[in-house]
């Protein structure tokens, strides 16, 4: 039991021998068994190097970068809530769906539908859902014969009477079973709201009633 101790206490003292003083101040350069990365090779921000050929470390903004302070933009202009510019960092109905400081969903879309904003759903719609909701919405999309199963039909009354925040809610972060996956890693905020537009312009197309035709083509609709 002894030698058991003297054995334990040396190469305790070994252990900390090499490894215990990282950190510690010392002229020598330390013994390192496992350097975690600690030093790699790597530029400093502004300053020379050869490695670019501008001969500088800092590289400029890749394209497209977007400004934490750049303000919301809808159908190109500045996005306002209560006469304000809203900024993606805030916690807006704008970028959740939902109402501050609550888990309900906002009724209607914070931002104004226009023709323009319809378009724009539409073009990203046909993108991002029809492969699977389909053009028209009815959830008999090509990818249901590749084996996407239990997509949901955007015309049933659970849907249509869904808040234009779920809808959102539902286009950022998938379906509760997780059955439809998230797209708002894929969708800008703006898009999102353009699509929610689209879809109830889509549900809208579904529900229309003869007090919906001009009055000069009913009669061809009757025949
Ligand atoms: C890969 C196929 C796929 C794509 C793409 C897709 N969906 Fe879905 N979606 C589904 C499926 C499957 C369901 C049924 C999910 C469920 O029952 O949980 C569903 C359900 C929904 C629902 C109802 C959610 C609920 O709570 O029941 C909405 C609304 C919806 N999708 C809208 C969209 C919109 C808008 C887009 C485009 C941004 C889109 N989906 C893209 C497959 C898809």
């Amino acid at each position: 039991m002894r030698y058991f101790y003297l054995g334990f206490i040396l190469t305790v003292a070994t252990i900390i021998g090499l490894l215990g003083f990282r950190g510690g101040m010392s002229r020598k350069p330390p013994l390192e068994i496992f350097p975690d990365m600690v030093r790699q090779a790597k530029l400093r921000p502004q300053t020379p190097s050869d490695f670019y050929k501008d001969n500088w470390s800092s590289r400029p903004h890749p394209d497209g970068t977007v400004a934490r302070t750049k303000p919301y933009m809808i159908a190109g202009e500045q996005l306002k809530l209560d006469g304000k510019a809203v900024y993606p960092y805030q916690e807006t109905p704008l970028s959740t769906g939902r109402i501050n400081g609550t888990t309900n969903f906002t009724e209607l879309s914070p931002v104004p539908v226009s023709a323009k904003l319809i378009d724009r759903g539409q073009e990203r719609y046909n993108i991002y859902c029809q492969p699977c909701h389909s053009p028209t919405g009815n959830g008999q999309g090509v990818t249901g014969k590749f084996g996407v199963g239990g997509i949901a039909d955007l015309h049933s009354r659970r849907i249509v009477e869904m808040t234009d925040g779920q809808i959102f809610y539902t286009i950022t972060h998938g379906s509760p079973t997780g059955l439809m996956g998230p797209y708002g890693p894929m969708i800008s905020v703006e898009d999102r709201w353009a699509i929610v537009s689209y879809v109830r312009a889509l549900e809208r197309s579904q529900l229309a009633t003869m007090a919906d035709v001009p009055e000069a083509d009913r009669a061809a609709l009757n025949k």
